[in-house]
C-alpha cells in the first residue's frame, strides 16, 4: 500500500506468491513501485533519493506531503507487517528520518528492517557501476554483503559514525589525547568492517564456485583498500595500530579538506570476468550487466543468519542489454533460487519465457491491472 509516494496518490497492490512483472510505457510508474519496496530496506532506496523527494508532488504543490509504504510479507514463518513513513519538514533540524513500524510496533533503528525482509536490487543506473566512481561500487558491495549478513550493515554504520565524529573533533580543534581516542575507535571499526568485507567476498566466491553452470559469467572479486590490503598479511591488532597512526599523520590535511583521506570508505571493489581474463570495466555493456547479475544471484543464494526469509529481488528494466537466451536463463536461475522477483519492462514480450510462472500486470494512469 502506497500513500503519496512519487506518482501514486494511493495504490493498493495485492499479489500472489511468485514473480511479479510490471509492464507499461515510459513514465507509467513501474520503477516507482520497486522504489517503494526498496524503502523497506535499511539505507537509501533503489534510486538513492532523499526521503523528501519520494513524496508525491502534484502540479501546483508548494510543500511535500507525508508519504507511507506498508507491506505484508508472507513467508514460511508467517506474515510480517512492515511500515515506513516520512513526514516532511524536519530536514533542516536533522529530523529527516523515516518512521519504521514492524508488526505495528515502532522500530528505533531502520537496520531492524533487514532482519525481517531481504531486498536485493539491480537497476539501469548500475549499468555504469564498473565505469563510474569508486564509492558507487563500494556501496554496491556493502549492500550485497549486508543482504546476507545484517551485522555487516551495523559495522558500516559504526565506522561511518566514528569517521564523522573524528572529523567533527578535527574541525573543532580538539586536543590530541581526545583525537587519539577517537582514532583508536575508528581504527577498530575500520578493521572490523574490512574483515567482514573480506569474509563476505570469500562467501560470494565460494558460492559462485559451487554453483552449477550458469549463463552468467563467474566474477572474480577482490578489494583494493588501505586496510583490506594490510589485513591480508598482518594480524588485526597490528593493522589497527597502523591505521590509527595513518589517521594521526593525516590530521592536518583531513581537517583542511573536510574529509577523511584514507580508510575503508575509499576501498574499491575490483571485479574481473574470469573466463575472459579481463577487468569488468573493459568488458562490454552486456558482459558487465551479466557480471552484476551473477554477483546478485550469488548474494541471493547465500543464507542470512538470523533472517528466515529468502530474499526478494527487484530487477528494474531487466530486459535491457540481455539477449533472448540470457533472459530465459535468468528467469530459470531465479526460479531455481526459489525467490520472488519483481521485474519491470516496457515490453511484455521480454517476459514471454516466464509465461505461467509470473503475474504480469500492466501499469498505466496510476493504476496497476492484471493483463
Ligand atoms: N515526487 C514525485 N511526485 C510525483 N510524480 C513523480 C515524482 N517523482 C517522479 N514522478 C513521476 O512518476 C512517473 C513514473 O516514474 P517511474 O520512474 O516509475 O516510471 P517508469 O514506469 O519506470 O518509466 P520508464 O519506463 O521510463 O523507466 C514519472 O512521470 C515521474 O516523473
Ligand atoms: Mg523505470
Amino acid at each position: 500500500m502506497l500513500t503519496n509516494f512519487r506518482s501514486y496518490g494511493i495504490l493498493d497492490l495485492r499479489v500472489e506468491p511468485g514473480h511479479v512483472v510490471l509492464v507499461g510505457p515510459n513514465g507509467a510508474g513501474k520503477t516507482n513501485v520497486l522504489e517503494a519496496l526498496s524503502t523497506l530496506a535499511p539505507g537509501r532506496g533503489l534510486r538513492g533519493a532523499r526521503l523528501g523527494d519520494l513524496s508525491r508532488m502534484a502540479p501546483g504543490d508548494a510543500t511535500p506531503r507525508p508519504w507511507a509504504v506498508s507491506a505484508t510479507v508472507s513467508n514460511a514463518g508467517g506474515d510480517v507487517q512492515l511500515g515506513v513513513g516520512f513526514m516532511p519538514g524536519g530536514e533542516e533540524s536533522g529530523g529527516a528520518k523515516r518512521a519504521v513500524r514492524i508488526d505495528g510496533v515502532p522500530a528505533s533503528n531502520p537496520a531492524q528492517l533487514a532482519e525481517r525482509v531481504r531486498l536485493i536490487w539491480l537497476t539501469p543506473a548500475m549499468d555504469r557501476l564498473f565505469i563510474d566512481g569508486v564509492s558507487e561500487r563500494r556501496r554496491f558491495l556493502d549492500r550485497l554483503i549486508g543482504g546476507f549478513d545484517p551485522a555487516h550493515t551495523r559495522l558500516w554504520n559504526a565506522y561511518e559514525g566514528a569517521m564523522r565524529e573524528r572529523l567533527g573533533a578535527l574541525r573543532a580543534g580538539a586536543q590530541a589525547a581526545w583525537l587519539d581516542a577517537l582514532e583508536r575507535t575508528m581504527a577498530e571499526a575500520a578493521v572490523a568492517l574490512a574483515a567482514s568485507r573480506l569474509a563476505g567476498l570469500r562467501l560470494l566466491a565460494q558460492t559462485m564456485d559451487g554453483q552449477r553452470a550458469s549463463a552468467f559469467p563467474h566474477a572474480e572479486v577482490s578489494l583494493s583498500g588501505a586496510v583490506e590490503d594490510r589485513l591480508a598479511s598482518a594480524a588485526a591488532v597490528e593493522v589497527e595500530d597502523q591505521f590509527a597512526a595513518l589517521l594521526a599523520v593525516a590530521r592536518g590535511s583531513d581537517a583542511e579538506a573536510g574529509r577523511t583521506s584514507v580508510g575503508p570508505h575509499a576501498t574499491d571493489f575490483v571485479v574481473r570476468h574470469r573466463d575472459k581474463g579481463r577487468e569488468a570495466q573493459v568488458c562490454s555493456t552486456g558482459e558487465q550487466k551479466a557480471l552484476l547479475i551473477r554477483l546478485i544471484l550469488a548474494g541471493a543464494a547465500l543464507p542470512a543468519p538470523g533472517v528466515a526469509e529468502t530474499p526478494i529481488l527487484l530487477l528494474d528494466e531487466i530486459g535491457a542489454h540481455l539477449d533472448e537466451g540470457r533472459r530465459r536463463a535468468l528467469f530459470d536461475e531465479i526460479d531455481a533460487l526459489g525467490v520472488q522477483a519483481w521485474m519491470t519492462g516496457t515490453d511484455a514480450s521480454y517476459f514471454s519465457a516466464l509465461d505461467g510462472r509470473a503475474q504480469i500486470r500492466r501499469v498505466a494512469d496510476g493504476a496497476i491491472r492484471p493483463i
